[in-house]
């Protein structure tokens, strides 16, 4: 097997807006420019929300003008128009729109109704068209909800359809609490791969109950060639009881490696990112594939871990 496979670290933002701790933005870049060394090229960067919903994510204007656009491809997540003028503003190139298979999730979430959600998407479809910001629509709970249950796939592609009509670039699929198996996955990509194509979706799975790699491998041999994952594993949704966070960017650039397909990840400097990651948060659990990883990669110490010390 062999071929491209996409990787999009959403650590920075689905990994640290539940953290205990919560990062300064120039820590947020620092890990960020971690990703970027061991060449993970997509980065979800932050998020433009109130900050009385995320506190940590406070400050993601400053995490985007440390950075330069040209070195990586950021997305940030926005709810509403308002955080789609304010990431634009502060020279987001894309951003990531949320929609919800589920009405108790869309008002958990961002207390609106799902319908609502899906009119705020088309007006930002609509502006982002000119102001050349490319537009990423999320359908959280894409499998199962922590409150209203079992999702039907039905309803997921059609949410993916309209998103992809209106003009949304790609559509992610996200198992937002870690409830899918590689079974639902299979059905719900398979279906969606006819409709949209390969080239539109991508897949976003939580690991809470130990399947994160399993949809990977599910989704995969559906077609899918783009994922995202989280640096360490770090994460939790603050507005989804009992999710843990995504499945680990370690786990799934070493799985893909092993099968012979191209990530354009350094595994090595990936790991210094892992560490970083729990230095700095001091709450990373560190991929599946943690105890193994060590044993086998050495430590490289980097100079910001020898000013540290
Ligand atoms: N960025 C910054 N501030 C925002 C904002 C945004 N995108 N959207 C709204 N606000 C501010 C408003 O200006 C208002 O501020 P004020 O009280 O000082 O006047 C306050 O937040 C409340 O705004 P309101 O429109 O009444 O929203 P709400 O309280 O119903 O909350 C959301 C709705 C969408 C703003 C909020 O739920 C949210 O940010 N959710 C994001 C959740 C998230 O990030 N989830 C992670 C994805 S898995
Ligand atoms: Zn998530």
């Amino acid at each position: 097997m062999s071929g491209k496979v996409t990787i999009n670290d959403v650590g920075p933002r689905d990994g640290l807006q539940n953290q205990p701790v919560q990062l300064s933005p120039e820590e947020r870049v620092e890990l960020i420019r971690a990703l970027l060394k061991a060449g993970v090229e997509h980065i979800e960067a932050g998020s433009f929300v109130s900050p009385r919903a995320v506190p940590a994510m406070v400050g993601t204007d400053q995490v985007l003008a440390a950075l330069d656009s040209e070195q990586g491809d950021f997305s940030v997540l926005v709810p509403n128009m308002k955080g789609y003028e304010l990431a634009r503003d502060a020279g987001a190139k894309c951003v990531a729109m949320v929609l919800y298979a589920t009405e108790g999730m869309a008002r958990a979430n961002v207390n609106m109704g799902r319908a609502e959600a899906e009119q705020v998407m088309e007006q930002i479809l609509q502006k982002a068209a000119t102001d050349g910001v490319r537009v990423l629509a999320t359908i959280a709970v894409s499998w199962e909800c922590p409150f209203d249950g079992p999702v039907a796939a039905e309803t997921v592609t059609d949410i993916a359809r309209r998103c992809i009509r209106l003009g949304a670039d790609q559509v992610v699929l996200a198992d937002s609490i870690g409830a899918a198996n590689p079974q639902q996955v299979r059905v719900l990509t398979t279906m969606l791969i006819n409709e949209l194509g390969a080239e539109n979706l991508a897949c976003h799975f939580h690991d809470t109950r130990a399947m994160g790699l399993a949809n990977v491998f599910a989704a995969l041999e559906s077609g899918i060639r783009s994922f995202d994952a989280s640096i360490s594993g770090l994460g939790g949704c603050p507005f989804a009881p009992g999710a843990s966070g995504n499945v680990a960017t370690e786990d799934v650039v070493m799985m893909l490696g092993q099968m012979g397909y191209d990530t354009g990840i350094d595994l090595q400097e990936l790991l210094n990112a892992s560490r970083l990651a729990g230095t700095l948060t001091n709450n990373a659990p560190g991929g599946r594939a943690k105890a193994w990883l060590d044993r086998n990669y050495k430590r490289q110490i980097s100079k910001s871990d020898q000013a540290r010390a």
